[in-house]
């Protein structure tokens, strides 16, 4: 079977999880303090705090901001369900928003529109490493006073306008999941610009404990005494994961050259093929998690299917927030996500594919299009 996602690790990542191993302690400590500072580097970030995933990084952003009960929080319906659990945590009500139809970025207007007295934030996404407008974000969010948290747990090493995602902003969460852009295994980083909020971040993520020296070269190993002013999470990274991590950060150069061929290759094939689309992207800019097409002429399902049966592995991304049970909200509708729902279809995108996987893939869909349209 073609997997549609997945990491891509070897021996050098066995061997630093050896050497984490020898090195006695698995909890968080210079390893992650080291891929802090790697990560910190690679963005051209201000201040990073790693975590154990990204939902836990998104939970504990908001939560440090103080967003509770009575607040609202905005975000598209066309995301990763830990992206609403994370609003849904701490007591505030996620509002889902409608996405573009071409690009599924967030809808600006709809977001426009969403805006109550009781907005504290918003958490756009994007979008398979896609970056949304950032820039018409920031304009309605200085004039309401509203926090912006990117989900940016698909774009580690985008850029928008010339800027890494990450390296700029408000609040940016990033995810190293098994199958992103590079993995940890599992975790998460929290970047902010302001050190108040980051010795909050630090703390929270770390049952509310403030450690003599956190955050600088002293940090290191287990402390006997702290001292806890708030609630916290224990949401930390472990020394095992960073180890991991680390290795990864090296190769990311190759991950993204490669990752941005298969999709050049899948664009330029799949392009003009009748009743399929692809999400316009410029991968000059775009580290890219996921590769999408939308399947016109309700064949989507069919063709999964299909290609199932070419051991070739599909998927959706996603199944919309707003119409899962626990979030059904009357008179909530959002058309151009819920015609992206019928039409979605992920295809493998990861840096173990081989040039004839690809292929495979291409010709697959191809053949999968011709044959389920006669
Ligand atoms: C858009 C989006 N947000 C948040 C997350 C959560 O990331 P994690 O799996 O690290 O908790 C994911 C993970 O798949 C995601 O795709």
């Amino acid at each position: 079977m073609i997997a549609v996602s997945k990491g891509c690790l070897g021996a050098e990542e066995l061997a630093a999880v050896k050497a984490a191993f020898e090195l006695g302690y698995f909890g968080m400590a210079s390893k992650v303090l080291e891929f802090e500072e790697a990560v910190r580097k690679y963005l051209g970030a201000k201040y990073v705090i790693t975590t154990n995933n990204c939902t836990s990084a998104l939970h504990v952003a908001l939560d440090a901001l103080g967003i509770g009960k009575g607040d609202e929080v905005i975000t598209p319906s066309l995301t990763f369900i830990g992206a609403f659990q994370a609003i849904s945590a701490t007591g505030a009500t996620p509002v889902p928003v409608d996405v573009y139809p071409d690009t599924l970025l967030i809808d600006i207007e709809d977001v426009k529109r969403k805006i109550t007295p009781q907005t504290k934030a918003i958490m756009p996404v994007h979008y398979a490493g896609n970056p949304c407008d950032l820039d018409a974000l920031a304009k309605i969010t200085k004039d309401h006073k509203i926090r912006i948290i990117e989900d940016a747990a698909h774009a580690f090493g985008s850029y928008y306008k010339g800027k890494k995602i990450g390296s700029f902003g408000d609040i940016i969460c990033f995810s190293f999941d098994s199958i992103k852009n590079i993995t940890c295994g599992e975790g998460g980083a929290i970047i902010c610009f302001d050190e108040a909020l980051a010795d909050i971040l630090r703390q929270k993520r770390s049952c509310g404990m403030k450690r003599p020296g956190q955050g600088s070269s002293e940090w290191k190993e287990r402390v006997p005494f702290v001292e806890v002013n708030m609630q916290g999470y224990r949401y930390h990274m472990s020394n095992i994961n960073a180890s991991i991590g680390l290795v990864q950060l090296k190769k990311i150069d190759s991950f993204i050259a490669r990752r941005r061929e298969i999709c050049r290759r899948y664009d330029s094939a799949l392009k003009n093929v009748p009743g399929i689309t692809c999400l316009p992207i410029n991968y000059d800019n775009v580290a890219p998690h996921i590769y999408v097409i939308r399947v016109k002429n309700g064949l989507r399902n069919k063709l999964m299917e299909y290609l199932r049966n070419l051991d070739i592995e599909t998927g959706i991304n996603y199944v919309p927030n707003h119409l899962h049970h626990f979030y059904a909200r009357k008179n909530v509708s959002l058309p151009a996500t819920e015609q992206a729902f019928q039409e979605i279809l992920t295809i493998p995108l990861h840096c173990g594919l081989s040039d004839s996987d690809v292929d495979k893939v291409i010709h697959g869909i191809i053949g999968g299009i011709k044959d389920l349209a006669s």
